[in-house]
C-alpha cells in the first residue's frame, strides 16, 4: 500500500482493474495498450523510472514489483529485498517464480504459518535483504 508497483500485462489484466491505494505501473510491448487509472511503461527501465518519479510524489521509499513470472525474472537481478511466501503445496502451473541465487540474499525473516481456518495450505513468510 502506497507504493507504486510494476506488474505484467497479463497480471494486470487477470485483475482487471487498478488496486486502491497503490499507483500501478503496466508493463507491455504493445504501443497501443491503455487502461484506465494505470501507468504504462514499454521497457523494464521505462517502468523504473516511472515508478521513481511516482514514488517521489508518494512520499514512498520504494517501488514493489509484483510480477507475474516474466515480470520477476526481469525484477531479480535489481532488487533489493524480496517479500517471498512459500506455500506447502505443488500444484500444476505454467507460470513459475524464476530461480535466483539465494546465497546473495540474507534471510531476515522467517515466519512458519499453520494452515488455519480460512487457508487452504500452511504457509511460510520469508523476508530477504541482498548482501551488500
Ligand atoms: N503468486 C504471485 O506472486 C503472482 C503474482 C502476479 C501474477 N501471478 C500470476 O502469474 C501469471 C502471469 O504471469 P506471466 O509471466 O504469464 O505474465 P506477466 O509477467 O504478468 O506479463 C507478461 C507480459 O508482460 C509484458 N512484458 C514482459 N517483458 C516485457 C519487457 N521486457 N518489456 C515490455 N513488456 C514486457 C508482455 O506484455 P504484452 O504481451 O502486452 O507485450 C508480456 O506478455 C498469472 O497467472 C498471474 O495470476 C502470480
Amino acid at each position: 500500500m502506497g507504493k507504486p508497483m510494476i506488474m505484467g500485462r497479463k497480471t494486470f489484466e487477470s485483475i482487471g482493474k487498478p488496486l486502491p491505494g497503490r499507483e500501478t505501473i503496466v508493463l507491455t510491448r504493445d504501443a497501443g495498450f491503455a487502461a484506465e487509472g494505470v501507468h504504462v511503461a514499454h521497457s523494464w527501465d521505462e517502468a523504473v523510472a516511472k515508478g521513481a518519479e511516482l514514488a517521489a510524489r508518494m512520499g514512498a521509499d520504494s517501488v514493489a514489483v509484483v510480477g507475474g513470472a516474466e515480470i520477476y525474472a526481469l525484477a531479480l537481478p535489481h532488487v533489493q529485498s524480496i517479500f517471498l511466501t512459500e506455500v506447502r503445496v505443488a500444484p500444476e502451473g505454467d507460470a513459475v517464480f524464476p530461480d535466483f541465487d539465494r546465497s546473495q540474499f540474507r534471510e531476515t525473516r522467517r515466519e512458519d504459518h499453520p494452515k488455519g481456518p480460512d487457508d487452504e495450505h500452511p504457509f511460510t513468510f520469508i523476508d530477504l535483504e541482498r548482501r551488500p
